[in-house]
């Protein structure tokens, strides 16, 4: 079996599939990729499917990948993670933290942390925390000002706004004070034939509760967001810890290009299997 499980280029297909060590598989991209979407293995998680890490071993072994992600992305490209940090012997040690950390001491900017709300989480009893639901996702770059296109993922201003606006005209003011009494104020002048704005860096958003042959299968509408957020159609987007290729697929529907890489070659067929699916059934229409 290739390495590149179809051998063929991305020139002559949109996405391509490597079977390998991201480390060594990267190489070939360098200054290439527009944008990084992935979620790398959890500290000490879901060791009986794919490698893992000790929480004190994890932020020295991320920094391992340091170098070829960055010279695998163009200088306005991104990098997003998505991460949990991991309760050891019931303290919630903050490895994922140390990890960004030191990711800023290499240079990497961090440009926000996003938090993906699980709308619907895990039930159990803990006897010193509540129900876990949210992870975290930082957007970081190599420069202060990276590519992004707000625009793409602005939302319907809110009902209560828009009802405030269509009664602009008798308003005495349109100078809205904070009713907290903080001085703050908006002016309503902005808002006039506004329809869209942006949203908030919380994202509510369901986990995959279907069998995609991986045990860690993010929701697709979360590298969705991203790649809309910070990539534009035609760019080259990468999961090098692809899993069953979620992001593969999310970067397909957005008509953006892509390359997956896992070092265990059951996933690497997951991923092509689902990828396969997506495009036959769009051939159809
Ligand atoms: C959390 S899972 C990603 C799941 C993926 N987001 C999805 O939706 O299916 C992390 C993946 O990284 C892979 N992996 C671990 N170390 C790797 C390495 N050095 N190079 C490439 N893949 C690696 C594992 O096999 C695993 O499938």
């Amino acid at each position: 079996m290739p390495k590149n499980l179809e051998n063929k280029s991305l020139f002559q297909k949109n996405y391509q599939i490597f079977h390998g060590d991201c480390q060594r598989e990267l190489r070939a991209f360098a200054n290439q990729v527009d944008l990084i979407v992935t979620s790398p293995p959890y500290a000490d998680a879901r060791q009986r499917h794919y490698d893992s890490v000790a929480p004190h071993d994890y932020p020295d072994w991320f920094m391992s990948f340091h170098e070829v992600f960055w010279q695998a992305l163009k200088p306005t490209g991104s990098l997003v993670l998505n991460m949990k940090d991991k309760i050891v012997n019931g303290v919630r040690r903050h490895y994922v933290w140390e990890t960004i950390e030191k990711l800023s001491q290499l240079g990497w900017y961090c440009i926000d942390d996003y938090i993906w709300h699980k709308k619907t989480s895990m039930p159990g009893y803990w006897p010193t925390r509540l129900r876990d639901a949210w992870e975290y996702v930082f957007h970081l770059a190599k420069v202060k000002t990276p590519y992004i296109n707000q625009e793409a993922v602005k939302v319907p201003v809110a009902l209560s706004t828009q009802q405030r606006l269509l009664n602009f005209e008798k308003l005495k003011s349109h100078f809205v004070q904070s009713s907290t009494g903080s001085g703050f104020q908006r002016d309503l002048v902005n808002w006039r034939n506004k329809n869209k704005v942006l949203p908030t860096n919380v994202l509510y958003l369901s986990p995959e509760n279907r069998n995609k042959g991986h045990p860690a299968v993010f929701p697709i509408a979360l590298p969705q967001f991203f790649i809309q957020l910070l990539s534009k159609p035609n760019d080259l987007i990468v999961d090098p810890f692809a899993g069953s290729g979620t992001t593969g697929l999310a970067a397909l529907t957005l008509k953006r290009r892509c390359v997956l890489i896992d070092n265990q070659l059951a996933y690497c067929q997951v991923a092509g299997q689902r990828i396969n699916k997506f495009i036959n059934f769009n051939s159809i229409f």
